[in-house]
């Protein structure tokens, strides 16, 4: 099958340039490289459609064709959308439809031939798959990976802010943009049924979608990238070991350093709930009697004596966590180190692995959860929040492949964790069930799998025409035409009030 991806906004070469380094190079430019190359190597030619910029800052983008070496069966395909320099996705609205996807048709003219399907990623690549889907009657999935409502939720959009909101955002265009990317989609792909069923159920999407259709949704998890997080040694493993005994013997009191680990790697962020579990490890003495606690901080050699260089927000969740060891003793049963990237953080886990210690994420909430996917990936059994996608991946009927706890309850925690450190056979038993989950459900190669199966559904089913009218604004991009604020503001504000995501 000749699948194409419509991923206008980032960009993507060899190196994977800018990777985590800007915004619009985040992890969905991860998954769609991800995905295109396990589809390809399960036989099929696959074009990853973006666009062309030519721009001095920005020299990685401007072949028309790119390609990953190795890869025979993956195109990068760079096409123009709008002025040739490099633009934020916030500001490609006016240029997808007038230019882009006349660009991807004119391309395929060209060729001779279009694809059987094209999968869209974010509402820019949606809207795009919505106007393909019309000119050529070829069919699309949409994946949001995020979208607009939750993030004006987040912003605390008022009716008084919108306006100015909006001039940085344009969320009026998203909005729209993702009403017809969900209307007109042969299937929407999400992570987790919590997805669909919480973030799809958004006032402002109420006559788009309706997330209790199960045949429009298809549940497909993103995958753990193996290469990276495998139980096999790499370069990294002999220095990250000793980082982690230095931190040891310094932060460790004499007769505990050889106590297995309960391991927190996520970012300082209060929604992580760092605080909890150092509350749960203070409550409970078998727990410390069993292990010590182990925060990894990015940046920092010292983190417990020395992080004054952290942002406001991350030192004050510092200070409370060496506050809570002030005043329950637990200076000597607790050590911090940094893991810098994502090498660094797959060689900590197999080392803590061979120490026969736990991955610990206690967030309040975790929307999908792959980083104890990854440390599971490592060997590493982990003890991770049951609110959001972890009761999805980690636990399956009565089966379960890590333990889930409360975030709010320290005494939960606590007896989670000791769940699995109480004993040999325990550890044994989550480590094998969890690495065995992760193999058979949680790879790229299961992704695509799972794409597959859709868009074959799709080219074999009739047409499923959108209902809902693409705004004027996205084939004729003048201020007249523009999607006013006061139709966003119809859907937004009329709808939610009251409602308890604002
Ligand atoms: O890369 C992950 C991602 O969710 C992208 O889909 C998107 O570029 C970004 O992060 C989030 O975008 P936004 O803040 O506009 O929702």
């Amino acid at each position: 099958m000749h699948i194409a991806f419509l991923n206008p906004q980032g960009n993507f070469d060899p190196k994977d340039s800018y990777w985590t380094e800007h915004p619009d190079f985040g992890g969905q430019l991860v998954y769609v490289k991800e995905v295109a190359i396990a589809m390809a190597a399960l036989g099929h030619q696959v074009d990853i459609l973006t666009r062309r910029i030519i721009d001095p800052d920005w020299p990685e983008f401007k072949a028309p064709l790119g390609r990953y070496p190795g890869v025979e069966n993956v195109r990068i395909l760079r096409l123009p959308c709008g002025p040739s320099a490099f633009l934020p996705k916030e500001e490609l609205w006016p240029h997808l439809g007038s230019d882009w996807v006349p660009n991807i048709l004119a391309f395929y003219q060209g060729e001779g031939k279009v694809p059987g399907a094209f999968t869209a990623h974010y509402a820019d690549g949606g809207l795009s798959g919505a106007l393909l889907q019309k000119e050529a009657g070829v069919p699309f999935t949409f994946t949001g990976h995020s979208l607009g409502a939750q993030k004006m939720d987040k912003l605390r959009v008022t009716p008084e802010n919108l306006a100015e909101i909006d001039a940085r955002f344009h969320f009026a265009r998203r909005i729209f943009a993702e009403r017809v990317s969900m209307n007109h989609a042969g299937r929407i792909i999400t992570s987790t049924t919590q997805e669909r069923m919480e973030q799809y159920a958004h006032p402002a999407y109420h006559g788009a979608v309706d997330p209790g259709d199960s045949a429009h949704f298809a549940v497909i998890p993103p995958g753990v990238n193996r290469h990276v997080f495998s139980p096999a040694p790499s370069a990294e493993d002999a220095v990250i070991q000793r980082r982690i005994q230095a931190a040891l013997e310094r932060d460790i009191a004499d007769g505990r350093q050889e106590l297995p680990m309960a391991v927190a790697s996520s970012r300082l962020d209060t929604k992580k709930n760092h605080v909890g579990l150092v509350q749960a490890f203070a409550r409970s003495q078998d727990l410390q009697a069993s292990a010590n606690l182990a925060i990894v901080v990015r940046g920092l050699d010292d983190p417990l004596r020395q992080y004054e260089t952290l942002s406001p927000g991350e030192k004050a969740i510092m200070d409370e966590i060496t506050t809570l060891m002030t005043s329950h003793n637990l200076w000597g049963k607790v050590t911090a180190f940094p893991l810098n990237s994502q090498p660094e953080l797959a060689a900590a886990y197999r080392y803590l692995a061979r120490c026969h210690s736990v991955f610990a994420l206690t967030a309040l909430y975790e929307p999908f959860g792959l980083a104890p996917l990854e440390a599971i990936s490592c060997g590493l059994p982990a003890v991770v929040t049951k609110n959001g996608g972890p009761s999805e991946s980690l636990q399956e009927g009565e089966r379960e492949f890590g333990v889930l706890v409360d975030p709010s309850d320290s005494d939960d925690i606590a007896q989670g964790l000791l769940r699995v450190l109480g004993s040999e056979e325990s550890w044994t038993h989550f480590q094998g069930a969890g690495m065995q989950r992760v193999l058979s459900r949680y790879t790229w190669e299961r992704t695509a799998e799972g794409y597959l199966g859709v868009l074959k559904d799709l080219v074999r089913e009739p047409a499923r025409p959108g209902k809902l009218a693409i705004p004027e604004y996205f084939g004729y991009p003048t201020p007249e035409n523009d999607i006013p604020l006061a139709d966003l503001g119809a859907l937004y504000f009329k709808e939610t009030a009251g409602d308890s995501n604002k």
